[in-house]
């Protein structure tokens, strides 16, 4: 058997180090950087603390900020629109894998011939036109790591993954002082998502040695981690789930989510939920469904993540990872229920079909989902 993974060229990892962005500014002789984010990181000085360090490095930065929570087609359009000068020697996306997401695919659409919505049909079209540096700042998407760049399609009221290795971010710097401020809910979806991603990698039908290493240091980073990170804002906890969440990232790119994301995106598509919660409310359920399927290697992600566990049976070692799942879960305070954000009992079917379309997912899971299974599924989360 052959498999692979794909990593950025250069990653940058500790506090304080968004400051290697003056010696990637020298070392690739740019002269004009293009610098992705939001309003948060706007009004956080963030965009304008990496705008200082560009200009002192001796390059022009021209900062395009209106990019908005889990972006759709058009938004990414008319983010494209506001570029006031494409010929850029860098692009830089600062911010959560909204921002992350919209700066890849500028990356392959800025002077293209092509759109996004010809992305979304063919996404082996994709051609890197400008040499990206993504700096995350959730905890997170692992988008830093991966092939993909997800958007809403409002009219068919579903998020798709665009997959193409050209989206692969040159450099990544991790720096944990970029989440020092993050409000506490975000640590929580945004941390659940990075777990899920290890989670689901090391569940896929599609999982390998390579990508195996990495998804299980993913998680056992975020299973140690996330809570203390989420109470306390504890720095040493929150820098391990920037590992974490990275390491998820690039687990995909040799692996690939399951069935948790894929039921997930309608809820994204339809309902306007955060991928993170919508994930996390999912999460528990899924993996128990997939619980038989997956034993084994449940039992060996848990004694990768805890160890002291070895010597119980792999059906006590299978369902402990299940149960900390559930735990961490409650422990974030995420919400439970899609009744908390308006799905309604009568929503079921509908949610049922569009679920059951999200093929590119599904098909890595090690179970397969009858619509009965998803029905099941769903109706729980209700
Ligand atoms: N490409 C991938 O591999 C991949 C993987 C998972 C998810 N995604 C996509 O990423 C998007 C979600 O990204 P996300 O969960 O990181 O959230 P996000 O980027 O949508 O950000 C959520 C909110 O947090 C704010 N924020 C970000 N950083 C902050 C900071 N440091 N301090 C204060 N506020 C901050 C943002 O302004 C925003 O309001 C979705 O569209 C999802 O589908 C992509
Ligand atoms: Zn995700």
């Amino acid at each position: 058997m052959s498999c692979m993974i794909q990593l950025p060229v250069r990653v940058h990892y500790g506090q304080n180090s968004l400051e290697q962005v003056s010696e990637t500014i020298k070392r690739n002789n740019v002269r004009r950087a293009l610098v992705f984010t939001d309003q948060s990181l706007r009004k956080l000085g963030t965009t304008a603390a990496l705008e200082a360090l560009i200009a002192k490095a001796g390059a022009v930065p021209e900062v395009v900020d209106q990019i908005i929570p889990e972006p759709s087609v058009s938004d990414v359009e008319k983010t494209l629109g506001a570029v006031k000068n494409p010929q850029a020697d860098l692009l830089i996306g600062i911010g959560g894998g909204s921002v992350m997401d919209t700066a890849k695919l500028a990356s392959v659409l800025l002077g293209a011939s092509y759109g996004v919505r010809d992305l979304l049909k063919d996404p082996l079209k994709a051609e890197k036109k400008l040499r990206t540096l993504m700096i995350p700042t959730t905890c997170g998407t692992g988008s830093e790591a991966t092939c993909n760049a997800i958007v809403a399609i409002p009219e068919e009221q579903v998020k798709k993954g665009i997959v193409n290795p050209a989206l692969i971010p040159d450099e990544v710097i991790l720096d944990v002082n970029l989440i020092a401020a993050l409000p506490r809910r975000i640590i929580a979806a945004t941390g659940v998502d990075a777990l899920a991603h290890s989670v689901e990698c090391y569940t896929s039908k599609k999982a390998t040695p390579l990508s195996n290493l990495y998804a299980a240091e993913g998680a056992r980073l975020i299973f140690h981690n996330i809570e203390k990170a989420y109470s306390e804002g504890d720095t040493e906890a929150l820098q391990n789930m920037l590992l974490g969440a990275f390491y998820g990232g690039v687990a995909i790119t040799g692996s690939g989510t399951t069935a948790v994301h894929a039921l997930s995106y309608p809820l994204g598509g339809r309902y306007h939920i955060a991928h993170g919660v919508s994930n996390a409310i999912l999460f528990a359920q899924v993996m128990a469904f997939n619980r038989d399927a997956c034993k084994s290697r449940l039992g060996a992600l848990s004694n990768a993540v805890y160890p002291e566990y070895s010597l119980k049976s792999e059906d006590e070692r299978a369902d402990s990872i299940i149960r900390r799942i559930s735990e961490v879960v409650q422990n974030t305070e995420i919400p439970l229920s899609l009744k908390e954000f308006g799905v309604k009992d009568e929503d079921l079917e509908d949610l049922v079909l569009a679920g059951s379309q999200q093929t590119r997912l599904l098909v890595n899971n090690m179970k397969e989902l009858s619509l009965d299974d998803i029905r099941s599924i769903y109706r729980r989360v209700i």
